[in-house]
């Protein structure tokens, strides 16, 4: 047998953890309501339910006069018959004028929710510091907000139309039954009392275990976007079979551990069917006995039919909207704990805006930070270990099953990794200060600091003097320009690239002006532009080189026209030459006013444009209180003599610098461009 109904018990909860459980759906359905549902909305489906309500009497109307039209029959009483069917005509009528208008508000309803679904998931997923974007341990993902959305929607659907119209239709056949045949009513009702029970007892059980699984193929939904996302390096690597496999073994088995649930959740669900069909049936027995007995005319025996029957399959029919219902809280429940979060760097009310000048004086002052990451020590699903039967242990269940708030976080430890220690330094007002270290010792994560995508353990950052925290963050952005390590490029035209910064101000910018910042930055790449300024760069820059997107964002960064700019390794994949030329266009951008911070791992880019440079160190085996800010200097030389950080860089990257032991290089033959660390040497 495929399902052990003591498998499923053992984890049953108790009342106080299902009470629990209950408030928490309540909480996410609050939630739901609170965020994702407008007034506009909540109009149109009052008037979709008033219509409703007003259709499904209608035609409910029918079948009270069928009663007279089978008794007219009976009574060979002509008058009974015309008015009965006159009376059907008019409900048919008032049926379908009123089902019209329901189905019309009902579209608008639809309509309403789907656009605030839209409007505000975006509203939350943007609201978030970046800083909590970049954490592992969040979910903020698109595979998982895509999963979201999509259960709200349903559970939106679910409750808004099918529950509620199934609720109408229960309330307005049991209210005509209590009037046409109240005992028959009676037992209906004991009927849906009996469910009641039934939903409390199953409920119990279908919320809590499907946590667990929900967590599971959320995993695997993630799985399955990055290794799409990442489609090169799978193909590349030829795993494309192993990935099918994988993932369709992963997928069949915890689908069929679910499936173990469901089909014991079936069983159980059939009884309930059973015992609904037999009280209809017992129903009509009834009404069936009082007819033979004269008690009732004939004719009763139509309306206790349709009656009867409807509310018995509303009943079905609430009970199975209910299981969805259940079916989709997991993964909402996880949207809502991701979305509710409190964005974390945002602005004071007071935030000072910073007014644009001509240059800013940038400062970080003993600055420590540290990341939150998160150690997992639950056993992901082992999928090649075929002994493994059971996804989890009755232990990990208890600890990782509980619907509570943390549950995600049960099972994971968190921890904190070190990465920045008393760091200090200032920049000018337009001095270009270059950054140095080597990978990993946290130069990216000042770049995070400076644009505030998260704020510092310890100590401040200062925008001419303010603390970053009291300033209005779009104000500091909006003077400075950004070019990331790895190139951000949209779809669509390099105008719109170069001009993302203008999308929604109706700003001109001549053709000119663009055509000279392109060839400043050698982006105007030959024959390549087709279409000129309107040549398509495709999904995500993809008809372009490496290279080519980085200097297309360099120049984005540049028509920022920014006070400040900050560029981290953006020229990392040009070749020599490129890169040169990429420099002087950078050094024309730059001028005499921008100040820059710029991060590069090769020295020789850095070396002429700079004039200040800071050497960062490895954070580890410093002792507390020393800074990771090894050296401060104005020229290579100085930087040789005072950092041995330094001196290992320039040392293995060749770069002669007087006094260095190192002889200059000689010129390889064939090489046109020499090297910039030579002409400097
Ligand atoms: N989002 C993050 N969460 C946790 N740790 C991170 C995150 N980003 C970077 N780190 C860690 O911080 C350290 C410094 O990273 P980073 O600032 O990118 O170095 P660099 O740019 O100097 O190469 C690295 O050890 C890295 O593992
Ligand atoms: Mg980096």
């Amino acid at each position: 047998m495929i399902i052990d109904p003591q498998d499923t018990r053992k984890i049953s909860l108790s009342w106080r953890d299902y009470l629990h459980e209950m408030k928490e759906s309540w909480a996410v359905a609050r939630w739901v309501y609170q965020e994702f549902i407008t007034p506009e909305s909540r109009h149109w489906t009052r008037r979709m339910l008033v219509s409703l309500a007003i259709s499904v009497t209608a035609l409910n109307g029918i079948a009270w006069l069928a009663k007279y039209l089978v008794d007219g029959l009976i009574r060979h009483d002509a008058h009974a018959v015309r008015m009965s069917f006159l009376g059907m005509a008019a409900c048919v009528l008032i049926y379908g004028y009123f089902d019209r208008l329901q189905m019309i508000a009902r579209e608008y309803a639809q309509g309403a929710n789907l656009t605030q679904l839209k409007r505000r998931m975006n509203e939350l997923f943007f609201e978030k510091s970046m800083g909590q974007h970049l954490q592992e341990s969040s979910y903020l993902n698109t595979a998982n907000i895509e999963r979201g959305k999509g259960r709200i929607e349903q559970l939106e659907n679910l409750l808004a139309f099918e529950g509620s119209s199934s609720l109408i239709s229960l309330t307005v056949a049991l209210t005509l039954l209590w009037f046409r045949v109240p005992a028959a009513a009676l037992f209906m009702s004991l009927l849906l009392l009996s469910y009641l029970l039934w939903l409390v007892y199953l409920n119990r059980n279908i919320a809590e275990k499907c946590v667990p699984f929900d967590k599971e193929f959320r995993r695997l939904n993630r799985w399955e976007h990055e290794r799409w996302e990442k489609i090169e390096r799978v193909k590349t690597c030829a795993k494309e079979g192993a990935e099918i496999a994988y993932q369709d073994r992963a997928f069949r088995k915890v689908l069929g551990e679910e499936r173990k649930f469901w089909l014991w959740f079936i069983r159980k669900v059939t009884w309930r069917g059973y015992s609904n069909r037999f009280v209809l049936l017992g129903t009509l027995a009834y009404g069936a006995w009082r007819i033979w007995q004269g008690d009732w005319s004939n004719g009763v025996f139509i309306p206790l039919l349709m009656y009867a029957t409807k509310v018995s399959e509303s009943i079905w029919t609430i009970g199975h909207i209910e299981h969805q219902i259940n079916w989709n809280m997991p993964a909402i429940r996880t949207a809502m704990l991701t979305l509710k979060v409190p964005p974390e760097a945002i602005d004071k009310p007071n935030a000072i805006e910073l007014r644009r000048k001509n240059g800013v004086r940038v400062e970080m002052r003993n600055v420590s930070y540290s990341y939150a990451i998160e150690k997992r020590d639950l056993p992901m699903l082992s999928v090649d270990d075929p002994e493994t039967s059971e996804l989890w242990s009755d232990a990990e269940v208890a600890s990782a099953g509980r619907p509570h708030p943390d549950n995600d976080k049960a099972g994971t430890v968190q921890a904190t990794l070190s990465v920045l220690r008393n760091v200090s330094f200032t920049i000018e007002p337009g001095e270009k200060a270059a950054l140095i270290g080597p990978s990993g010792a946290g130069k990216t994560t000042i770049m995070r600091l400076l644009m505030r995508y998260m704020d510092a353990t310890s100590g401040a950052i200062l925008i001419d003097g303010h603390d970053l925290r009291d300033v209005c963050l779009s104000s500091w952005l909006n003077m400075i320009a950004y070019v990331p390590q790895q190139a951000q490029v949209f779809d669509g035209t390099i105008r719109d690239n170069l001009l993302y910064r203008f999308t929604d101000e109706p700003i001109e910018v001549p053709d000119e002006e663009l055509w000279a910042m392109m060839r400043k930055l050698k982006i105007d790449f030959g024959d390549r532009l087709t279409n000129g300024l309107d040549t398509r760069v495709g999904r995500h820059g993809i008809e372009l080189s490496g290279g080519e997107q980085q200097r297309l964002m360099i120049g984005a960064a540049a028509m920022r026209k920014p006070v400040f700019m900050v560029v981290d390794e953006a020229t990392a994949s040009l070749d020599a030459t490129t890169e040169k030329a990429v420099q002087k266009g950078l050094e024309e951008v730059l001028g005499r006013t921008m100040g820059a911070l710029i991060i590069t791992h090769r020295l020789s880019t850095v070396r002429r444009l700079c004039t200040k440079f800071f050497v960062l160190r490895d954070s580890e085996g410093l002792a507390s209180g020393e800074s990771q800010l090894e050296a401060t200097a104005n020229s290579f030389e100085e930087l040789y003599e005072i950092s041995p950080t330094f001196r290992m860089l320039a040392d293995d990257q060749g770069v002669a610098i007087l006094g260095s032991p190192l002889p200059p290089v000689p010129m390889p033959i064939g090489t046109s461009e020499p090297d910039e660390s030579m002409q400097y040497a």
